[in-house]
């Protein structure tokens, strides 16, 4: 084990303080600000580790996004080589709106085991460890997953639940969805949590599918390896920009649909503390002299568990 519980410590905490920073802006409709609080937070805690960090998935471009930009060196530079996937503030509409689901979320992994991914649209499918891995395929119809994960189960399509963003891209998958009269998880934002769904029999949910952010895509799957989960990725680029974009972090073939073992590889952490309370996590409390915090932390071969932290208000 590679990532000893000191630092899987750390990372909790600045998951943890990243929430924590976003607390006094929740509600107050203004986006911009509260992922500034989350993003500032987090790369301030970062800098902080006794690492050699580069930031994979992060905010954006450099030309793009002045903070937790992709490729921006973190650490003091004294430890080990370590790729960073950061998502300060996942949903960010929930937050401005102090609507359930907002998550502060970080992955770390050691250098070049976690993918170097643009800031572009992803196709993805995720199912639990129960379906066996070649049921389902991003290659297949809708239809013909549902019905391979209906027979692996053993249950009818009424009983099978599928969680996608409700976005109007996925009218036609949604459409046939309900016609095959599978149950709809439908999600308003935040595709890192509606991915981990299908981690835990729990949550209810037998497929995870549909486009949303790359980046998100890469770090939920950081968190379905823990849980020996199927995750697929494909990259879906629009524009030349793109396209060079992608060229330029080595990324030959366009069309090429990644499993999870080509997006992470190797030990890597994920930790989700909650902002606002949602499926994985309650959000942030603040009570008299202190926060409380709850994280989603996924180690693999290590700990998957939620971890309470309470934080004195200085
Ligand atoms: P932000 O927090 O960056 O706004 O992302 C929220 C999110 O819902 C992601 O979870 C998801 O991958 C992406 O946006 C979907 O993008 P779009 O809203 O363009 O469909």
């Amino acid at each position: 084990m590679v990532f000893k519980k000191d630092f899987l410590d750390k990372i909790i905490n600045i998951t943890s303080n990243a929430a924590i920073a976003c607390y006094p802006h929740l509600g107050k409709k203004n986006k911009v600000l509260v992922d500034k609080a989350a993003t500032d937070e987090m790369r301030k805690n970062l800098n902080q580790l006794d690492i050699d960090g580069k930031v994979v998935i992060g905010e954006g471009e450099l030309d793009e996004a002045p903070m937790l930009y992709i490729g921006e060196k973190l650490g003091n530079g004294k430890g080990p080589s370590i790729d960073i996937a950061v998502d300060p503030l996942e949903g960010t509409n929930f937050a401005a709106n102090n609507l359930p689901g907002a998550l502060s979320v970080l992955a770390v992994s050691l250098k070049g085991n976690l993918f170097n991914a643009p800031e572009t649209y992803m196709n993805k499918l995720a199912v639990g460890k129960d379906v066996p891995f070649d049921a389902t395929d991003l290659d297949f119809s809708v239809e013909k997953n549902i019905k391979n994960i209906a027979d692996s189960k053993n249950k009818d399509l009424n009983k099978i639940t599928a969680c996608i963003l409700d976005r109007p891209r996925h009218k036609e998958i949604i459409d046939k969805l309900k016609e095959l009269k599978v149950n709809l998880r439908l999600l308003t934002d935040g595709d890192v949590a509606g991915a981990l769904l299908v981690a835990d029999k729990k949550y209810s949910v037998d497929i995870f599918l549909g486009i949303g952010g790359g980046p998100e895509g890469v770090i939920a799957a950081s968190a379905l390896d823990a849980f020996d989960c199927k995750f697929q990725g494909r990259f879906l680029f629009k524009t030349d920009k793109d396209i060079s974009r992608a060229n330029k972090m080595g990324i030959e073939d366009l069309n090429k649909k990644y499993n999870l073992n080509e997006i992470v590889r190797g030990e890597s952490i994920f930790c989700a503390t909650g902002i606002t309370t949602g499926d994985l996590v309650n959000g942030v409390v603040k009570n008299n002299d202190k926060y409380i915090t709850e994280t989603f932390v996924a180690h693999k071969n290590s700990m998957i568990d939620i971890v309470k932290k309470e934080v004195a208000i200085t």
